[in-house]
């Protein structure tokens, strides 16, 4: 899968998380893969200092909270080869540091980190059409790796847009959507949260699912999205 989002902070690393511990609970070898993560200069080397425990905690480098979620022992450059410390765009925090993003980088890294796998989870940087260098954009990466893309999206006011925007991107691009994630889906939804859902599935035609609020400091208590059918003996 390649996890995409309508745009940054809608729960992309969340969603491919959900769904490698799903994958890795029924007994899957997961790997997981991330073009580039930047705004690690947000996160403390040492974990979280006295003070930041909370949001910081809860909220670590997306690389991390991936392998975390899929029990798998990739290092940080077999799952993320491009890492910055500013929060800024990849093409423009490669620049910063002097270099660019190589797409055959990115391939190769994805090619290696399936070997011996069963499945890889792939999430993008922001949404479909972020450069990841000046003439390469993720929606490139997403069509060369060939993976079905899940849009990870807000259940809220605004949604409907964004969503559809990026349905109609990525198939314009020729990618297969398997599905909207509307995230985090309350226990109690509003009318609003509701007919967004319904909306979405309607004019996007697409499948649509819902996650509900999980603990991030707690991969452990996440529900398995789909429990696997019991073993025949
Ligand atoms: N199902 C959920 N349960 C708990 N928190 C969630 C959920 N979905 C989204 N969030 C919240 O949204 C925030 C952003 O989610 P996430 O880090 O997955 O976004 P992202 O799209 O991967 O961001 P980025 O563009 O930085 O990669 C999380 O820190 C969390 O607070
Ligand atoms: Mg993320």
């Amino acid at each position: 899968m390649f996890v995409t989002g309508t745009g940054t902070e809608v729960g992309k690393t969340v969603v491919a998380a959900a769904i490698a511990r799903t994958l890795a609970a029924e007994g899957k070898r997961v790997a997981v893969f991330k073009p580039a993560v930047t705004g690690l200069d947000d996160h403390p080397a040492d974990g979280p200092q006295t003070g930041q425990i909370g949001r910081l905690e809860a909220h670590r480098p997306d690389h991390v909270m991936l392998r975390e979620a899929a029990g798998c022992s990739q290092s940080d450059e077999e799952i993320a080869p491009y890492r910055y410390g500013p929060a800024m765009s990849p093409h423009l925090a490669a620049l910063l540091a002097g270099e660019r993003i190589d797409p055959e980088r990115l391939l190769a890294t994805a090619s290696a980190a399936t070997d011996g796998a069963d499945a890889l989870v792939a999430e993008g940087v922001g949404g479909l059409l972020v450069p990841l260098a000046p003439a390469y954009l993720v929606r490139d990466l997403a069509v060369a790796l060939g993976l079905p893309l899940v849009i990870a999206a807000s259940p809220g006011l605004g949604t409907i847009n964004h969503t559809l925007l990026t349905i109609e991107a990525a198939r314009g691009a020729g990618l297969d959507v398997a599905a909207v994630v509307l995230t985090p889906w309350p226990a109690e939804p509003t009318e609003i949260e509701r007919s967004n859902r319904e909306t979405i599935a309607a004019l996007g035609e697409v499948r649509i699912e819902t996650l509900p609020e999980l603990d991030l400091r707690r991969p452990g208590s996440w529900p398995a999205l789909h429990p696997p059918p019991p073993r025949r003996r």
